[in-house]
């Protein structure tokens, strides 16, 4: 089932390359249904973790994702976020959080771009992605609205104690480089998409956090710019 699952997604995926990648994968399912049949040894009962593979996650990148996000994840259009040297968990969650799960009226995270893409991608693509992206050099956005970085700073540094905001450097860390695997790295984003990810857990479309929820809920419109500007200014 899973391998007839990956199949189907990757000939989606790859379109005219269908010929080479069928023949590889033929002889990719064989491999992987041949390691799956063979018994768990005593010695090691706990099933491997699977390892990402960052050379099929550049190649899936590269054919697919790249018109967005450019080929090393470093996209250039605001609206589209940087994915170079974010952390590979956190790119998966959100790729399984873009789909609709069955029974769900909608996607813990609802886009309507990113359900399409997301929704062609079978688990281990979205784990060799992750390492891929993560493997990747991020350049730093440009901050557009100078004046806001040191109210921003503020913000992220201490929060607003009367409001009970927390500070972002609590979970997403001192420079915004997140820590792995729950808390994403900030650091370089496009305010852009920064202030309007914000606005959607504000508003709702994006719930796949709690905890992002309850906080963006205490900021107020200039909060959440600033705050975007002074993020997009680390280096
Ligand atoms: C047509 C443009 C487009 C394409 C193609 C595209 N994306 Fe996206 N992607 C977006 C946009 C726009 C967003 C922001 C969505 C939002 O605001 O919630 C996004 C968000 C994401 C995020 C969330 C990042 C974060 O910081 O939370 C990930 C991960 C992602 N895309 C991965 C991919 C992958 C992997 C592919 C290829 C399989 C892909 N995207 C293809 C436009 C695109
Ligand atoms: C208690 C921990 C915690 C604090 C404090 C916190 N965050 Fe987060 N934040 C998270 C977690 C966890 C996620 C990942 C959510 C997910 O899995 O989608 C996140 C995600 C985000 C994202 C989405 C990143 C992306 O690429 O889409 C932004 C933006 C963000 N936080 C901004 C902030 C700001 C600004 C503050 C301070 C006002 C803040 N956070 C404080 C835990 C926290």
């Amino acid at each position: 089932m899973r391998c007839q699952f990956d199949m189907v997604s990757r000939v989606r995926l790859l379109g005219k390359n269908v010929v080479s990648s069928v023949a590889a994968l033929i002889v990719a399912s064989a491999v992987s249904a041949f390691g799956l049949a063979q018994p768990a040894s005593a010695a090691d009962p706990a099933p491997a973790k699977p390892v990402a593979d960052i050379a099929k996650g550049k190649a899936t990148a590269g054919a697919v994702c790249a018109a967005c996000h450019m080929p090393d994840g470093n996209s250039m259009i605001p609206q589209n976020p940087i994915l170079a040297g974010q952390h590979a968990a956190y790119i998966e969650k959100q790729l399984a959080n873009f789909r609709l799960k069955p029974g769900a009226k909608e996607p813990e995270r609802n886009n309507a771009i990113m359900l399409g893409f997301a929704t062609m991608l079978s688990e281990e693509d979205m784990r060799n992605l992750g390492a891929f992206y993560a493997s990747q050099k991020p350049n730093a956005a440009a901050p557009k609205r100078k004046e806001l970085i040191a109210a921003g700073e503020k913000i992220y540094r201490s929060g607003a104690p009367e409001k009970g905001l927390p500070a972002c450097a609590g979970c997403h860390g001192p420079n915004a480089a997140g820590i792995p695997a729950q808390y994403p790295r900030l650091a370089g984003q496009h305010p852009e998409y920064t202030e309007s990810t914000l606005n959607a857990f504000r508003g709702g479309q994006r719930k796949n956090s709690a905890q992002m929820t309850t906080i963006a809920s205490k900021m107020s419109d200039s909060e959440v710019a600033a705050v975007a500007e002074y993020v997009a200014s680390i280096r």
